[in-house]
């Protein structure tokens, strides 16, 4: 079969995909295209051809245009240009109802679900909301961030996604070429910089230790470890974890993928302190703001370890309830059975990929637990991202 990389031709594009792209088709092959929205009329450009079924494109013309169509804020957030996000061209309410069809998809195909699902909103609106960004440095020393799929670094003087005091805070600066740079900006609107060389991170401004508010607690954690890169996230998802997990006084429930705590503490205020709230985190820093964090909660216990690990190799007290919130590639069968056969009454799962939570929620429906709620956050504006928390019950 012939390369298309470099073709033009017009195209009907079809619904949303996964991954921050529609679907169109073209002489019986799968075009994903970017920068187009469903039932729009475009050109595209063949931006990646590998052979077989599908290929990948841009709309570089846009023939007849969806009614939520808007000009991007960012300009360079168009074909060619920087590829940190998806859906500029659309608005917010067109973002959460393209988000809404994705999440919907990916459980009624993967996880056999049919429920309809609606995008919420977070407070701030769609710009200034990134305080966490990770950038790349290009051989001329100016930090910017990766076109889509490619190691190309794009330079940026600043990003509108992000908030003031982090991207704007390492752009116009020169910094080593091929280095990385984390930038965070916590609560007190304190900006902590690394230049990341390999393997060694160098601190270049901030104290390194960022503080955060969140579930009516302070936070002080290692600046670029994990914490939810919306600044409204965080409160937002242990409010409905709280409401759905409703441990009882003197119970038992798990935080898996702990993080610093952040759920950790909302079940061990619920369980009080005659109960037992067991935190699972794998990176030591994490591991150890946790148990710093939550040194007033005696009923608290954190392990470091991998869940796998931990689930499979300690004598751990039966839960009431579980709270997992796994990275990006999910859970896992291996810990789905390792839950299920702990017998918690609820699994409480927040999930940053709604196609690892569709392949879960199937492994949880042959273990005996059925997803009886979803709600699903906009924490990732202009993005194809998109969080979900899910309530999971046995029948
Ligand atoms: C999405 S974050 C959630 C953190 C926390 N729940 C929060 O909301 O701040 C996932 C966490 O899981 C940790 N992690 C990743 N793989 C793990 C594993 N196999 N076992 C234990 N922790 C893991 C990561 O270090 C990260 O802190």
């Amino acid at each position: 079969m012939t390369d298309w990389t470099g073709r033009r031709f017009e195209v009907e594009v079809g619904p949303v995909a996964h991954g921050g792209h529609c679907v169109a088709r073209a002489e019986g092959r799968v075009v994903f295209v970017r920068h187009a929205l469903p039932g729009e009329r475009v050109v595209v450009a063949v931006t990646e051809d590998r052979g077989g079924s599908f290929c990948r494109g841009d709309a570089v013309e846009v023939l007849a245009a969806h009614a939520a169509r808007v000009d991007p804020p960012c300009p360079l957030a168009v074909p060619g240009g920087c590829g940190g996000c998806d859906w500029q061209h659309a608005s917010g309410a067109e973002q959460r109802a393209l988000k809404g069809f994705v999440v919907a998809e990916q459980l009624r195909r993967l996880a056999g679900v049919d429920i309809p699902v609606e995008v919420e909103e977070l407070p701030g609106g769609l710009l200034g909301w990134r305080t966490r960004a990770r950038l790349a440095v290009d051989p001329e020393g100016r930090a910017g961030f990766h076109a889509h799929r490619s190691h190309r670094v794009v330079p940026v003087p600043d990003c509108p996604i992000a908030a003031p005091g982090t991207v704007d805070a390492v752009a116009g600066r020169r910094w080593t070429p091929g280095a990385e740079l984390e930038v965070t900006l916590d609560a007190l609107a304190h900006t902590h910089i690394s230049e990341v060389r390999g393997r060694k991170a160098h601190r270049v401004a901030g104290t390194g230790v960022a503080v955060e508010r969140a579930a009516r607690r302070e936070w002080r954690l290692s600046a670029h470890g994990f914490w939810q890169v919306h600044p409204d996230a965080a409160d937002v998802l242990a409010e409905v974890v709280g409401q759905w997990a409703a441990a009882a006084p003197g119970g038992c429930a798990w935080d898996l993928y702990a993080g610093v705590g952040l759920f950790a503490a909302v079940l061990s205020d619920q369980v009080g302190p005659q109960g037992t709230v067991l935190a699972v985190e794998s990176v030591r820093s994490a591991a150890q703001d946790a148990a710093d964090n939550l040194a007033d909660l005696p009923q608290v216990r954190v392990f470091r370890g991998r869940v796998e690990h931990v689930l499979a190799a300690a004598d751990l007290p039966a839960p009431d309830v579980v709270v997992l919130d796994p990275p990006r590639k999910g859970a896992g069968r291996e810990v789905v059975e390792a839950i299920a056969k702990s017998s918690p009454a609820r699994v409480v799962y927040v999930a940053c990929d709604p196609a690892a939570l569709a392949r879960d929620v199937t492994t949880f429906a042959e273990s005996g637990y059925q997803l009886t709620h979803l709600r699903a956050f906009d924490a990732f504006p202009m993005t194809h991202h998109i969080e979900c928390v899910a309530l999971l019950a046995s029948h």
